[in-house]
C-alpha cells in the first residue's frame, strides 16, 4: 500500500527531532542509484523544515557487476566513497549525513563517524518507512536490553531443533539499533530495534541449526528444511542440509573470502513493530528485510565483517540469519526464552 508524501514526512518530522536536528545545522542526503525518489523528496522537505542546510550528495554506484544479488548488502567493505576525498569532506563537514545509499560496513563510514557527523540509513521502501516510525520508547528498551549485553561474559544460545552455541563476549562494544541519531558521531539504522556485539576474537564455539521458517538474508529466503552448521573457534567449520544449505554454501563460496564464514554480530530483536512474516509479502528486490532483522524475540546469527566495531574482517560477504525459538542467555540468564523476550513474559 502507497504512503503519502505527508505521511512521509510526519515520519521524517519525527525522527529528525528525535535526532535532535535544529536550525543552521547542515544535512547532506546521500544518494545512489538505488535511493528511492519519495524518500529522498520527502527527507529533504522535513530536513529544510527545521531550518537545516540541506545538501544532497548523489554518487555512482559500485560493485554492481561482482555482486550475485542487488541488494544494497549483497556485496560489502568498498562503497563509492573509497577513493572519494571530496565526497568524503562533505560527508565529514555535515552535521547530519542521511544516508538513502547503504554506506554500511566501509571504513569511510567510520571516518565521518569519527569527525562527530551523525549517519541515519534509511533504505527500506516509504511504507515500512512509516509503519516502523522509531520512537523514544524504541531507544529505552534498546538501551535497557544493552546494559545487560554489556555487562555480560558469555552468550549462550539454544534451540529445539539442536542449536548451542557459545559465545564469550566483551571484546567487542555492544551496538545499540534503535532508528534515530540523538549523539554526536552516532550511526544508525530506520527502521531497527534490536543491539548485537560480536564474540570474542576465535572464541564462537558450537552447533547452529537454522530451522524451518529462519530468515537467510540477502537471499530474502526462509530456511524450508534444516541447516546444519558446525562453528569452532569463530568460524563456521561445516554446513550441511538439502537444497537451502547448498544455495548457502554457494553463495559464501563465490566470494573465495576465507574471512566469510567468520562468526559476526550476534544480539536479540527487540521490536514489536517488526514481523517475522512481512518478508514473505514483498518482492525481493524491493526490501532488505528490516522486519526479519528487528522482529521482538528474534536471534540475528551472522557471518562477515567486524570493520563496524573496529576489527580487522573487512571481507565482501555479509550474511544476517534471524532465527526463532531460540533461547538467549547472558551467563545463565535467559533474556529471550524460545524466541519470546523473557521481560515480556513477566509482563504477561
Ligand atoms: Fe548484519
Amino acid at each position: 500500500m502507497p504512503v503519502s508524501d505527508v505521511d512521509l514526512i510526519d515520519a521524517w518530522k519525527q525522527v529528525l527531532t528525535l535526532s535532535r536536528l535544529e536550525a543552521g545545522d547542515i544535512v547532506t542526503v546521500l544518494t545512489s542509484a538505488n535511493t528511492h525518489p519519495q524518500t529522498l523528496a520527502t527527507a529533504t522537505i522535513a530536513a529544510a523544515g527545521f531550518g537545516a542546510v540541506v545538501n544532497r550528495l548523489d554518487v555512482q554506484p559500485v560493485n554492481g557487476e561482482k555482486s550475485l544479488s542487488r541488494d544494497s548488502l549483497g556485496y560489502v567493505g568498498t562503497t563509492p566513497l573509497t577513493g572519494n576525498r571530496a565526497a568524503l569532506a562533505a560527508l565529514k563537514a555535515s552535521d547530519l549525513v542521511l544516508d538513502l545509499m547503504t554506506l554500511l560496513f566501509s571504513p569511510e563510514q567510520g571516518e565521518i563517524l569519527q569527525s562527530g557527523t551523525k549517519i541515519l540509513l534509511a533504505v527500506e521502501p516509504p511504507e515500512v518507512l512509516a509503519r516502523l516510525v522509531p520512537t523514544e520508547s524504541d531507544r529505552v528498551r534498546v538501551t535497557a536490553a544493552a546494559a545487560d549485553l554489556e555487562k555480560a561474559k558469555e552468550m549462550r544460545i539454544q534451540s529445539a531443533a539442536g542449536t548451542d552455541l557459545r559465545c564469550p563476549v566483551g571484546q567487542y562494544p555492544v551496538i545499540k539499533e534503535y532508528g534515530f541519531v540523538d549523539e554526536p558521531g552516532r550511526w544508525d539504522h530506520w527502521p531497527s530495534g534490536f543491539l548485537f556485539t560480536w564474540p570474542n576474537e576465535g572464541m564462537a564455539n558450537g552447533r547452529v541449526v537454522l530451522d524451518t521458517g529462519d530468515i537467510l538474508l540477502p537471499m530474502k529466503s526462509y530456511v524450508t528444511a534444516p541447516i546444519s552448521l558446525t562453528i569452532s573457534n569463530g568460524f563456521v567449520r561445516s554446513i550441511e542440509g538439502g537444497l537451502d544449505a547448498e544455495l548457502l554454501k554457494d553463495y559464501i563460496e563465490s566470494f573465495r573470502d576465507p574471512e566469510a564464514y567468520a562468526i559476526s554480530h550476534i544480539g536479540w530483536g527487540l521490536q514489536p513493530r517488526a514481523r517475522w512474516s512481512t518478508l514473505g509479502l514483498y518482492d525481493r528486490e524491493a526490501t532488505i528485510g528490516m522486519d526479519g532483522r528487528a522482529f521482538e524475540g528474534n536471534f540475528p546469527f551472522s557471518l562477515g565483517p567486524n570493520t563496524e566495531v573496529g576489527g580487522t574482517r573487512l571481507t565482501a560477504c555479509h550474511i544476517d540469519i534471524p532465527m526463532r525459538k531460540c533461547t538467549v542467555a547472558l551467563d545463565g540468564k535467559e533474556v529471550v526464552l524460545q524466541g519470546k523476550l523473557v521481560d515480556h513474559l513477566h509482563l504477561v
